[in-house]
């Protein structure tokens, strides 16, 4: 690894265990929170010293596009279009930028900590609770397009309607415009996040829900042969729910998407379950994981999600296999990825690709700019 990124790691994992040792819970947090955004800085600035070429048997083909492997981070990583160069020469299938929105937002500021954020190592999980922050989807699109002329493997953006809007119909009109931004800059695929446990908006009641998957389709997906341009075929859209999704919900979900037109289903986002996610937090990081909880709420992520990410993904493949909607339809999973053995589960019940943030770090942290070859050196034993 360079400089930079090693001796920030090491210096953190150096202290850390102090810092959580000794200092106020609040502070503990505070520091993590600033570590996180110093980290994202200093890795930007980061090249590896070599590609990885992942062998040519782990690549597949959705909606006609080529992924590298069935293996790229999660949305929420890069908000701002960073570090797309890095993550293909490291070997991830894809990219994928955001959660944008419509215009600039700062994110979450509460009892003085901007954009707080945890880990708990032991647990392999962290919290956060950032709000959405990003520099506005009319800045992010043009990012977008010079990543899409550089970039050879497929990319994504992740794309959100604004939380701080009132009206429903305005802030579905400013999700549709968002989506056109991202067509003109010419991604390959967008993912639309509805599932953000820190904002105002929580998953919606069957009606409500149904009313907005029918907005896009009206605006959006079923004008999507007038927009086939540069790309010369209709532009991939998919739906990101929380991985606390009830599997009571899920043959309503799917119905709704096959019939809108939506080609793919992603579990999911991070979990506001706090006291089921408690039950998997070590418990020498209950106490830093119940102050967080109860002061900022956020989404809880990593490991703690593995099994109902898993069970998600694969229901919604065994369902999808009973509906055969007309169109080309996946399932993601994110949720708790961490080791070859949950991808290699993942695609054995059919789930067609995998994302990962936590797991990411964790390894990123152990194999550096090797993270993905040492992942798939690994699971081709
Ligand atoms: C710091 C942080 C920021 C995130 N931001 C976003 C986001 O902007 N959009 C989104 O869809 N998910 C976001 N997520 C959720 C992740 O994409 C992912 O769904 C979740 O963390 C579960 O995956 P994991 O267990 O591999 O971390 C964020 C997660 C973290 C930890």
């Amino acid at each position: 690894m360079a400089g930079g990124i090693d001796s920030l790691l090491r210096t953190e994992e150096l202290v850390g265990f102090f810092i959580r040792k000794l200092l106020p819970q609040k502070s503990v947090v505070s520091l993590y929170s600033q570590g996180r955004k110093e980290f994202l800085e200093v890795l930007k600035k980061e090249t590896p010293l070599f590609t990885y070429n992942p062998p040519k048997e782990l690549e597949r083909t959705l909606w006609g596009l080529k992924f590298k492997t069935p293996l790229m981070n999660a949305a929420g990583m890069f908000k701002n279009g960073e570090c797309s160069r890095m993550v293909e020469m490291q070997g991830a299938g894809a990219y994928i930028g955001g959660t944008g929105t419509y215009s600039k937002r700062a994110g979450v500021t509460e009892i003085g900590i901007h954009l707080p954020f945890v880990t708990y190592p032991k647990s392999h999980s962290a919290s956060n609770k950032l709000g959405l922050n990003n520099d506005g989807d009319s800045v992010n699109y043009l990012r977008a397009e010079r990543i899409k002329e550089n970039l050879r493997i497929p990319i994504g953006w992740s794309i959100s309607s604004p939380p701080e809007i009132n009206d429903e119909t305005d802030r579905l009109k400013l999700l549709v415009m968002s989506m056109m931004f991202y067509q003109q800059s010419g991604v390959d695929f967008l993912e639309i996040n509805e599932s953000c446990p820190n904002t105002e908006s929580k998953m919606p009641g069957q009606n409500d829900f149904s009313r907005r998957l029918e907005y896009v389709k009206e605006n959006f997906l079923g004008k999507r042969e007038n927009f086939l341009g540069i790309r010369g075929r209709k532009l991939p859209v998919v739906v990101k729910f929380s991985n606390d999704t009830r599997i009571e919900q899920l043959p309503m979900i799917m119905d709704l998407l096959f019939e809108n037109g939506f080609d793919g289903v992603n579990f999911g986002n991070a979990s506001s379950n706090y006291s089921l996610m408690r039950e998997s937090i070590h418990p020498s990081e209950r106490k830093l994981y119940d102050f967080y909880t109860s002061t900022f709420g956020g989404g809880v992520s990593g490991k703690p999600l593995k099994e109902k990410s898993l069970e998600l993904s694969a229901r919604a493949v065994k369902y999808l296999k009973g509906g055969k909607p007309s169109q080309e339809f996946h399932v993601i999973r994110t949720g708790g990825i961490e080791t070859p053995k949950d991808l290699k589960e993942s695609l054995e019940t059919g789930v067609s690709l995998c994302q990962w943030y936590t797991g990411y770090m964790t390894r990123f942290r152990k194999d550096g700019h090797d993270v993905y070859k040492r992942f798939f050196e690994e699971f081709g034993k």
